[in-house]
């Protein structure tokens, strides 16, 4: 069987590891989010586990033929897509939801070919190139897919890939990639990346050599993969500053790590506190991260006290916040998945406020269903938004762009006077957990449907 072949062969086996993990519930297109707004919310809600930590941590699982154990994984969409890929390559895997915890043992795994329908559904599949092209010397992919902010290219990962002395073949249908060894090299990111960082970090732990990455992302996800690989004998340091140097050793072991608490969602709960006048206690959480959302919470005048591990958001009274100017930046400037949330936010202050995304061109177009809402939003070009607030919401039929888009919408159904639906709801379930389950405890009137 040729190479084309034995990939539509795995695509079609796919099917039955879809069911294994049961990734299949999560894809209901015709589920919808049913949201009756202007309720009382408050009390207590628990962070999980980050996603873009996990993802990772179960991309490194690759890069030794021993079993790690994961613990705090979330119960989410791109988890169960990411380790049915896994599965569909040949690893044992195994996900008990309940308890969070995920064994992944990939020493079957034989080859760097990457089932392309299922690759297609998630862009951190891209990570898995660095530990395939470490461990094989080879690996073919199809082009991500995932969110659709825009343009999202991998041309960083294979620049890089190439420094390190990879031959890379990009064709029509997959890129495909090999070297007899990885070589050490100094490469200078031309724009910073989070999943290049870690796809390429995670390459030269096996490389000959030294190799230094410049310029490269530094949120907090990236530090705790590279300490979780330096447990296992990897060499790394710097991991958290621009610039990482990597001693590349024969081989890594693997064990147990335990994810990191997501720093989105903890914002994402924290602006949802503050857009519903609530009070809600954020527990489990690492407000350290934050701290681009707490300066502008200071300058809106919501009041806020946050402990270690915990935020309390005070955000009672009728009276609106003030208006204010962000940027989302990379970390640890304002994080761009935290856009779409504030942007409803700001559609209940006071004055007008101007929302520039840096990071991503198509990451504003979301705000037209806002408007259709009841919202005051003039994008003035692909980066920018003029937000007039205050303005009353009222509940309509919406469908959501992606995860965090369709996160704020779910904030603005709980504002908004009357009943919201949300359809394409596998999008919101891509990146968050139990999501009506959670925001019920909080008192949201809000069903799955
Ligand atoms: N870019 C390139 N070439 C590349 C890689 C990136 O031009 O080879 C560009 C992108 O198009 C973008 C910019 O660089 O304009 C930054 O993108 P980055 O690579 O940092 O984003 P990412 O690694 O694809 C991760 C998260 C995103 C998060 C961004 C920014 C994962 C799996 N995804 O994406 O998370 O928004 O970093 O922080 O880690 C989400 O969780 O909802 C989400 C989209």
């Amino acid at each position: 069987m040729n190479r084309v072949a034995r990939l539509m062969v795995a695509d079609l086996l796919s099917i039955r590891y879809i069911s294994y993990t049961d990734s299949s519930c999560l894809f209901d297109s015709m589920a919808q989010f049913r949201i009756i707004g202007q309720q009382p919310i408050g009390g207590t809600i628990t962070v999980e586990g980050a996603k873009n930590h996990a993802l990772k941590i179960i991309a490194a699982s690759l890069l030794s033929p021993e079993e790690i154990v994961i613990s705090r994984v979330p119960d989410i969409g791109d988890v169960r897509l990411l380790l049915d890929i896994l599965q569909a390559m040949g690893a044992r895997v195994s996900y008990d939801a309940a308890q969070e915890v995920a064994r992944i043992d990939t020493s079957n795994v034989k080859s760097g070919e990457m089932p392309a329908e299922l690759v297609r559904g998630i862009r951190a599949s891209a990570v898995l190139m660095g530990p395939l092209l470490a461990r094989f010397g080879e690996v073919t992919i199809a082009h991500p897919g995932g969110c659709l902010l825009g343009r999202r290219p991998i041309d960083i990962f294979l620049d890089g890939f190439r420094a390190l002395g990879v031959t890379v073949k990009e064709e029509a249908d997959a890129t495909r990639c090999t070297a007899a060894r990885l070589k050490g090299a100094r490469i200078f990111m031309p724009q910073v990346s989070v999943t290049a960082t870690e796809t390429l970090m995670m390459a030269a732990t096996l490389a000959d050599g030294a190799t230094v990455l410049e310029n490269v992302a530094c949120e907090p996800e990236i530090p705790a993969l590279a300490a979780y690989l330096n447990r296992h004998g990897a060499k790394i340091r710097g991991a958290g500053t621009p610039t990482i140097r990597i001693d590349g050793v024969r081989k890594l072991g693997a064990g147990k790590c335990v994810v990191i608490p997501d720093r989105i969602e903890t914002g994402t709960f924290a602006i949802l506190a503050a857009a519903t006048h609530s009070a809600v206690r954020i527990e489990q959480c690492e407000p350290a991260h934050l701290g681009a959302l707490w300066a502008l919470f200071d300058r809106m005048e919501v009041p806020y006290t946050h402990g270690k591990d915990w935020v309390a958001v005070q955000a009672r009274g009728k009276k609106p916040f003030q208006a204010v100017n962000m940027k989302t930046h990379e970390y640890p400037g304002f994080a761009t998945d935290l856009q779409a949330p504030m942007v409803v936010l700001l559609s209940q202050c006071h004055g007008l406020s101007l929302v520039h995304e840096t990071i991503f061109e198509g990451r504003l177009f979301y705000v037209d269903k806002l408007n259709r809402m009841g919202a005051n939003i003039t994008l003035c070009d692909p980066h920018r938004a003029l937000v007039q607030g205050p303005t009353e919401l009222h509940g309509k039929n919406l469908e959501s762009p992606d995860i965090r888009a369709g996160m704020a919408m779910v904030i603005a159904g709980l504002i908004a006077e009357g009943e919201t639906r949300i359809e394409n709801i596998q999008q919101i379930e891509r990146g968050y957990a139990n999501v009506v389950e959670r925001l019920q405890s909080l008192g949201a009137i809000i069903e799955r449907v």
